[in-house]
């Protein structure tokens, strides 16, 4: 199959909605960012490659890297995990503060921010190093050793943060975190920062897609049930209170970001990373989602 072309008949065919959606400006870093950018890659697990566009260019990966914390966090404390956050889909916003409340300080799943900044918690109390430790784990999965975390873009997010300083609040609350608020929000911010390409997010993913395969990076283990697990939580909850319409539109499971990125994987087949800074109502990529679709649709390939 050519990739390439594939994923260029893809690009073709969605630019009329490339103006549709607004980029996030909540972070005023990411209100920097130019909008009408595109890049696409999907890496098989049989190493064919397809890339477009701006395929290279490093963004935002923002709440993508909760996938990151999540097999973190599995292989630190196995399912004793769901004792702090629960894994049902929220069909709230990512940054909701109402089911946190209501159910008493346990996040509905690790993908809403009220989840993260438990991950962060757990992760900032195991880790010896938690900044250098978590960006290991994404320097051995990705393969690519100069990813780096934007401290500008985590600072500025801390800011105007002032809905995920609620959120630890009530968590720290409820004690199901542990650590000083600050640093724990310092800690997810900068994991919401880190900056990676559609190339080097679908090759990372691949480790989730190929669950077949011995999952030992950096020190992080687990088992193939595990990583079909996480995909079945991306399944459920990768798109907040847009999960369900992802899943109906493009079928895999997957994880976005407010940077404009989302990844979705074909478990078994390839990892598909697509970026487009401009966001529809509940947060998620305009392009991106509408590129997955025809690619699911043209190549047959959805879970379903
Ligand atoms: O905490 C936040 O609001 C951001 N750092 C991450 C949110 C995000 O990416 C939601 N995704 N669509």
């Amino acid at each position: 199959m050519d990739y390439n072309k594939l994923l260029e008949n893809i690009h073709q065919a969605i630019l009329p909605y490339a103006q549709e959606g607004k980029a996030a400006d909540y972070i005023p870093e990411l209100a920097k960012v130019d909008p009408d950018q595109f890049g696409m890659c999907i890496h098989t697990i049989y190493g064919e490659v397809g890339a477009i566009e701006q395929a290279d260019t490093r963004f935002s990966i923002q709440s993508i890297s909760k996938v990151f914390a999540l097999a973190m966090c599995l292989s630190i404390e196995g399912d004793n995990l769901w004792k702090k956050v629960g894994k049902e889909p929220s069909g709230t916003a990512f940054n909701s503060l109402v089911q946190l409340e209501v159910e008493h300080g346990i996040p509905r799943n690790p993908f809403i921010n009220a989840g993260a900044i438990v991950m962060a918690d757990i992760l900032y109390s195991h880790l010896e190093h938690p900044h250098e430790d978590f960006l290991r784990f994404v320097h051995e999965i990705s393969g690519e050793e100069s990813i780096c975390y934007n401290k500008q873009v985590a600072l500025s997010e801390r800011e105007k943060g002032y809905l995920n300083a609620a959120i630890a609040n009530l968590l720290k609350y409820h004690g199901t975190i542990e650590n000083d608020i600050e640093d724990v929000l310092h800690f997810y911010f900068m994991m919401c920062s880190i900056e990676m390409s559609c190339r080097e997010l679908s090759k990372a993913f691949l480790v989730f897609a190929n669950h077949r395969k011995k999952f030992d990076y950096a020190g992080i283990t687990l088992t193939s049930s595990q990583v079909k697990r996480m995909n079945a939580i991306m399944q459920t909850c990768g798109f907040y209170d847009e999960a369900g319409e992802f899943s109906y539109l493009v079928g895999l499971p997957g994880k976005s970001g407010v940077g404009g990125g989302i990844v979705a994987i074909y478990p078994l087949q390839y990892a598909v990373a697509v970026w487009s800074p401009r966001l529809n109502s509940r947060g998620n990529s305009v392009m991106g989602i509408k590129a997955l679709e025809l690619l699911t649709t043209e190549t047959q390939s959805s879970i379903f």
